[in-house]
């Protein structure tokens, strides 16, 4: 099967991309390569072309293909809450615009959702596929509005499409934004622990491969027109998993601070997911606190990951400050010196929504204004 991940140098997709190659598909990657698309997390010599999901011609490059799965989407809520226009624009008429491609290819089309789109769930309570949607951010209502696309793709056009409904997923190569590797960088480096609210907040944690696993199912046998969620059951409060890494990484737990709620914040999500283990699938890796950290720590890349986040912290704000700090020489001239990547320099991110990050910039701006002082 010649297969079309869109979003596949992100987390779950490059996950993903491993697992189709490994069974034998012919894989092709598209990918815009936002702050969150990471080349490095792909394996050498995959063919994968830069684009954008919701430019019809960009999407046109690839050419024929059996199945299109798309990962690409923006996907960190406290953006959407500074800047939803992005979320629409490829949340939604990005996956309008996959499955008009898919119609006129005949292409079997699976659509990555998650578990946010039902909104906060009662306790006692595990959302059914075919919930009311009741999204609470503009993330999770642009997809909603990405799901609400396919149904109509399958129902007016006759595209074979389904959908998941992925819960909290972890493992290796999440970009530090999310909690669990911010939340592990953090206690690395002694730095607080940024917990929202009174941090009782529930997410289901779903190992990567079991959620990648869930999606080849469904792309191989799910049926048009349905939803599955895709959940293993592991429900905890974030407050738990703050302790669990500082007590796993021999941090202080004084670290760990409540800060204003983000607004909106759902309270509890929970999926039934008997449709999709009906087809065969059950969770492999279980949550057993320390371990999941443990696996999740190892698998962070732990240098990649600290490394990642503090050039796009930098990039960000040296845009902000290159004038002021290092007058005479260009950003491009610093990111040469460092060694930067090109694509963190197209990054224009209005604001960096990581809290408790800003002391380290400041560090990190005066370290790069050494290294770039003019001969
Ligand atoms: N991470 C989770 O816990 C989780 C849970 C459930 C569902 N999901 C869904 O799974 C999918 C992947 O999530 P992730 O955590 O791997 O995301 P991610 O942010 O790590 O990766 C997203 C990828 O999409 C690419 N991208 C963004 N906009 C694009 C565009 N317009 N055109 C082409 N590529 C674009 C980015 O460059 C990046 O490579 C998303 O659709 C997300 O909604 C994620």
């Amino acid at each position: 099967m010649r297969l079309l991940v869109t979003g596949g140098a992100g987390f779950i997709g490059s996950h993903f991309v491993k697992r189709m190659l490994a069974a034998g598909e012919d894989v092709v990657v598209l990918d815009k390569f936002t702050y969150a698309g990471n080349p490095a997390n792909l394996p050498e010599g995959v063919d994968c072309r830069r684009g954008d999901i919701a430019t019809r011609g960009e999407v046109d490059q690839i050419g024929p293909v059996d199945a299109i799965v798309n990962f690409a989407a923006e996907t960190h809520v406290d953006r959407s809450i500074l800047g939803p226009e992005d979320f629409v624009r490829t949340d939604v008429l990005g996956t309008l615009v996959l499955l008009q491609a898919a119609e006129e290819l005949s292409a079997r089309f699976v659509q990555v959702s998650t578990d946010e789109v039902y909104g906060d769930v009662e306790p006692g309570w595990s959302s059914r596929e075919d919930d009311p949607l009741r999204p609470s951010s503009p993330y999770s209502a642009a997809k909603a509005g990405g799901d609400l696309q396919v149904f109509s793709g399958v129902r007016t056009y006759g595209v074979n499409a389904s959908i998941t409904r992925g819960s909290n997923t972890y493992g290796p190569n999440q970009y530090p934004e999310k909690m669990l590797p911010l939340f592990a960088t953090n206690a690395l480096d002694r730095e607080p622990l940024p917990l929202y609210g009174d941090g009782r907040q529930v997410r289901d944690w779903l190992h990567v491969d079991d959620h990648c696993a869930a999606i080849e199912l469904v792309l191989r046998h799910g049926e048009a027109g349905e939803a599955y969620n895709v959940g293993a059951g592991e429900e905890h409060e974030n407050v738990e998993l703050a302790q669990l890494i500082v007590e796993h990484l021999g941090a202080d737990p004084s670290l760990v601070r409540n800060v204003e709620d983000r607004a909106g914040h759902d309270r509890r999500y929970s999926l039934e997911t008997a449709k999709l283990r009906s087809l065969g699938w059950q969770p492999q890796r279980e949550w057993a606190g320390g371990q999941a950290v443990d696996r999740g720590l190892r698998s962070l890349d732990r240098l990649g990951a600290v490394e990642q986040r503090e050039h796009t912290v930098a990039v960000t704000e040296l845009e902000a400050r290159v004038g002021e700090v290092v007058a005479g020489v260009s950003l491009v001239e610093l990111a040469c010196a460092l060694q930067l990547p090109d694509r963190l320099l197209e990054q224009r991110q209005s604001a960096c929504v990581i809290p408790g990050l800003h002391l380290r910039v400041a560090g990190i701006v005066q370290r790069f204004a050494a290294l770039a002082r003019p001969r």
